[in-house]
């Protein structure tokens, strides 16, 4: 697996540099395509990103060796990453297999036990090579099968993510500054003064989770604050099914997957393109 990279050359360079490298949640082959042929276009890295639902639904061994497999066709490296994993048997099996980057998502458990999972993550992923990412602070919304109902406070406390970085040695850190997972019914507001708190007090990347529908402006300036790594799924996913049933409703006799997947496709890759500059990740590669 030579082309699966973990992530922290990459993120290192990019918070150093002010621009952020874009994590799609992926989830078959149209989506690696996508995401990877847009990439090589534009020399961005990108990182593939699959909950546990999705290495569930697309099989952990045959998900990662397809993205190895296009990697190598297209001769780039590209990480593949665990999104909101949190059950360190599950996080082994995976790693095992091959994958070189894993997010630990303790954030529903208090400061003292997010550190305690965190650190056991962190020991066994180490080993392996793997990078590690943690969250502190909590998203509302739904990301496959994690679902956050509105909750008390759920915006990252700088001091307790100084805690947890000092505590785990972990590579980067989820932080919660008022995006959500899933698309907003009014425009988000984001704290950038906690923002610029949290970065403070930690050198280490930043990740933006919720990256759906957040005006660009907003993201880039996270990221001028230090967010070196922005998640992106629901806009795809979106994109995709419109475009989907725009051609069934158009063509409803159409029964060929080579033809109807074309124009959704055409679709993702449009929004791929347009956060790979948001990201400024152009050329980076
Ligand atoms: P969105 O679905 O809101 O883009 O969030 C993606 C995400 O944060 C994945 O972890």
């Amino acid at each position: 697996m030579n082309n699966i990279i973990n992530s922290n050359y990459w993120l290192i360079k990019a918070r150093r540099e002010k621009y952020a490298i874009p994590a799609f949640n992926f989830h078959n082959l149209e989506t690696v395509q996508v995401i990877l042929d847009t990439a090589r276009l534009l020399e961005s890295p990108v990182i593939l990103a699959g909950t546990p639902g999705t290495y569930g639904y697309g099989g952990s061994r045959e998900l990662l060796n397809m993205v190895d497999a296009a990697a190598r066709e297209r001769d780039m490296q590209v990480v593949v990453h665990l999104d909101h994993h949190h059950d360190l048997n599950d996080i082994r099996t995976k790693v095992r297999l091959g994958i070189r980057s894993a997010m630990i998502d303790g954030s529903a458990l208090p400061l003292s036990e997010n550190i305690a999972l965190t650190r056991e993550a962190v020991q066994l992923c180490h080993a392996y090579g793997c990078s590690v990412e943690a969250e502190i602070g909590q998203l509302v919304g739904q990301e496959d099968d994690l679902v956050v109902e509105s909750i008390n406070d759920p915006y990252t406390n700088p001091e307790d993510a100084k805690i947890l970085v000092e505590q785990t040695g972990i590579d980067s850190l989820a932080i919660a500054i008022g995006t959500a997972h899933g698309m907003y019914k009014e425009e988000p507001k984001l704290d950038f003064e906690r923002l610029e708190k949290i970065a403070s007090l930690v050198d280490i990347p930043l990740v933006l989770h919720g990256a759906s529908g957040v005006p660009s402006a907003d993201v880039q300036r996270c990221i001028d604050l230090g967010i070196a790594k922005v998640n992106v799924a629901t806009e795809l996913k979106i994109a995709y099914s419109d475009a989907l049933k725009q051609v069934m409703k158009e063509q409803p006799l159409v029964n060929d997957p080579r033809v109807y997947n074309k124009a959704p496709k055409e679709a993702m890759a449009q929004v791929v393109k347009q956060k790979i500059l948001m990201c400024r990740s152009d050329g980076k590669l």
